[in-house]
């Protein structure tokens, strides 16, 4: 029986189907956490302790680990744990990613760097220090820009700034945000690059031995131009031209091309405007949330069925995406206030195509939205014979929510 080590972080959306999939496919899973509770809640087989961000530390306890309950895979269920998947499977001698090229993933002003070396069309970028002064740094940069936290995701903490007069107060609010989520190895300095007009499309794909297989090109028809970046609508399959497309899979190979990624799954963020096709980011994770239960492949199979299939080394069955057109949207926080209820759901419900709602933040906690907030409040899913049938259902179903809060 294969014996994978899961990398789940205490806060993330990924652990019900991935350990859904495990064991489904009969591997024994070995949860590896940052947080007890996690664990405690999780565990029936293996579990270790491990901070993700001592590498070192936490790579010598997975190696331990191995020695006595060797390991096929280490795989990290999203961002947090890549880079210590990365390290452990390389000294476990594990098929894995280079350490350096995850880290290139995973700090936004690094990625860019390598996206323009190897030629691809990325954003005119510069990184700003804590302690540079706001408006000498606005004469140095084009409007519109966009400012981001470099190793942050769910845009939270991504500003457009419209001009220089703005920009202070942009690029205030920003390190503010890096600032509160600040924790040791993590740089303060921010990413202030061009923004770039367009639409938007996130790739999902799986890196085998350095070949990319497409899973899923996913449409964002909900136009992403500030000032914040809240993503809402994942509609699948693309609308674009099979040219279009065959167009961003192969920038997309090109992009885990420049940053050394070989091995497992990516997800990417590409725009496209009248200049052509931009990589804004490609992560070395699957896509985040709980937006993975859109995909179905071959005769049923999940996302992290495939996933885990790869990192395993077991077999790989025929694994097409369905016939149906299928969606997410992920359920924005339009306002503040602590969460009373989300009403109007059994309405939602009722939308046809609509084939699933998870509110994920329980009633009594506060909402806070984007750029500050870190959640989503939740995920609705679509399925019908077409995208814009799927799009209309999940519009139609989300004018049905009422959020009510004791703002
Ligand atoms: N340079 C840019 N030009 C236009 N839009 C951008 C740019 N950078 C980010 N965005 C928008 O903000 C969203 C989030 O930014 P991104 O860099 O992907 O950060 P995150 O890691 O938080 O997802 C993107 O999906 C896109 O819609
Ligand atoms: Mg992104």
């Amino acid at each position: 029986m294969a014996r994978v080590l899961l990398l789940i972080p205490s806060r993330t959306y990924r652990t019900h189907d991935f350990m859904q999939a495990a064991s489904g496919l009969g591997v024994e899973v070995v949860v590896g956490s940052d947080h007890r509770s996690a664990l405690a809640a999780l565990m029936e087989g293996g579990q270790v302790r491990l901070d993700f961000h001592d590498l070192a530390g936490s790579t010598q306890r997975i190696v331990a680990l191995a020695r006595d309950h060797p390991l096929n895979a280490v795989v990290a269920v999203d961002d947090t744990g890549t880079l210590l998947a990365a390290s452990a499977a390389e000294a476990l001698g594990l098929p894995h990613n280079p350490v350096d090229a995850v880290e290139a993933a995973r700090d936004k002003a690094l990625m860019r760097q390598r996206f323009s070396a190897a030629g691809l069309l990325t954003p005119g970028f510069r990184t700003v220090e804590v302690d540079e002064d706001p408006a000498r740094v606005a004469t140095t940069v084009r409007f519109p820009c966009v400012v981001k936290p470099l190793d942050l995701s769910g845009s939270q903490g991504v500003v457009k700034a419209d001009n220089a007069d703005g920009f202070p107060d942009v690029l205030a609010r920003v390190r503010a945000i890096v600032a509160g989520c600040q924790r040791d190895g993590m740089r303060p300095a921010v990413l202030v690059e061009d923004f770039i007009a367009g639409d938007e499309v996130a790739v999902e794909a799986l890196l085998r031995n350095g070949w990319l297989d497409l899973l899923a090109i996913f449409d964002k028809p909900d136009p992403l131009n500030g000032p914040f970046f809240e993503e809402t609508i994942y509609v699948t399959p693309s609308r674009l031209t099979t040219e279009r497309q065959a167009e961003i899979a192969d920038t997309t190979a090109r992009a885990a091309r420049a940053l050394g990624l070989t091995h497992g799954p990516i997800h990417a963020e590409l725009r496209i405007n009248d200049r052509g096709i931009w990589m804004l980011e490609l992560a070395a994770r699957s896509i985040g949330g709980l937006c993975s239960r859109t995909l179905r492949f071959g005769s049923g199979i999940s996302l992290e069925e495939l996933i885990l299939r790869h990192a395993a080394g077991l077999p790989m069955p025929v694994h097409d995406r369905e016939r149906h057109a299928a969606g997410v949207m992920m359920l924005p926080i339009p306002s503040d206030g602590r969460l009373k209820v989300v009403a109007g759901q059994a309405e939602a419900r009722q939308v046809p195509g609509v084939d699933g709602l998870v509110i994920t933040i329980p009633p009594g906690e506060q909402l806070v939205p984007l750029p500050e907030g870190d959640r989503y409040l939740g995920f609705m899913f679509a399925r019908a014979d077409s995208p814009a049938a799927v799009e209309a259902a999940l519009r139609q179903a989300h004018a049905q929510l009422r959020i009510v809060t004791d703002a």
